[in-house]
């Protein structure tokens, strides 16, 4: 059902963005994969071309408007229309709002919240005439709001505001709209939670970014008479 459709990936790089490309290349999916760092997105390229009838890598940074224009000029150059838009690329900080500095929401704010506003706004004629999917990885912390997320935890309530306003607009145009709360996932991100936190990093114990990922292609493969609007995914082990 996904064969030859096109898909653009933020975040591709690393983490839950990757594990989302390497299982849509699977699927026979065309990708766009986009990050800053050109050599780890090559490095995913490399693995999904055995499989994805077409890879394009796309460094940007998603947070400079001038990036993502170009992005869709490159994207109608490269593959045509979009048919799967994931919005996986994000960051966090913590710490307590007394002392950290607004400089670090703005960061936040505009990395997991203004860019896939944007990007789904360039997109989304595209996405429209293909009667499209977008997906919005969002995080589990909305749910369980703990001291120094405040500034992370804002950013994503943000975000499902947006991913649920936009269903709400674009369903009678044929396109669905998914927010996935997955809990601790293995990567760099947990990695750097856990050490923040002076918590044991045990990859193993946590939900593993293929999860993730297959829990997305299963959603986005469902027949039209379905719609899935919102997973929360979490480690089945608990730590
Ligand atoms: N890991 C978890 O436990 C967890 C749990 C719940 C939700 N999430 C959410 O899941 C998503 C993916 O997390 P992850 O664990 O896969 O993180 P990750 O391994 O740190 O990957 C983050 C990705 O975002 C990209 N990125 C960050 N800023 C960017 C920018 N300005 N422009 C372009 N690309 C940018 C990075 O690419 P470059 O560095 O190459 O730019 C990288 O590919 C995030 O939205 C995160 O909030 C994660």
């Amino acid at each position: 059902m996904l064969k030859n459709q096109v898909a653009v990936i933020t975040g591709a790089s690393s983490g839950i963005g990757k594990a989302i490309a390497l299982e849509l290349a699977n699927q026979s999916v065309k990708l766009c994969l986009i990050g800053r760092h050109l050599n780890k997105l090559d490095e995913v390229a490399s693995i999904a071309r055995k499989t994805s009838p077409q890879v394009c890598t796309y460094q940007l940074d998603i947070t400079q408007d001038e990036d993502i224009g170009y992005l869709k000029t490159y994207i109608e150059k490269d593959f045509g229309e979009v048919d799967i838009l994931i919005h996986s690329a994000g960051i966090i900080s913590f710490g307590e709002i007394q002392t950290t500095p607004v400089a670090l929401l703005d960061e936040q704010y505009r990395t997991n919240v203004r860019a896939p506003y944007l990007l789904t706004q360039t997109l989304l004629p595209s996405l429209i005439k293909r009667q499209g999917q977008i997906v919005f990885i969002n995080s589990i912390t909305i749910h369980t709001i703990k001291a120094c997320f405040g500034q992370y935890t804002a950013t994503k309530q943000a975000l499902k505001a947006i991913a649920d306003s936009l269903r709400a607009e674009v369903n009678s145009d044929g396109v669905r709209v998914i927010s996935i709360y997955p809990g601790s996932t293995a990567g760099p991100m947990q990695a750097s939670i856990r050490e923040t936190e002076g918590r044991e990093y045990n990859p193993a114990r946590l939900l593993q970014p293929e999860d993730v990922a297959n829990t997305i292609i299963g959603a986005l493969q469902l027949p039209r008479t379905a719609e899935v609007t919102d997973i929360n995914i979490r480690p089945f082990l608990k730590t």
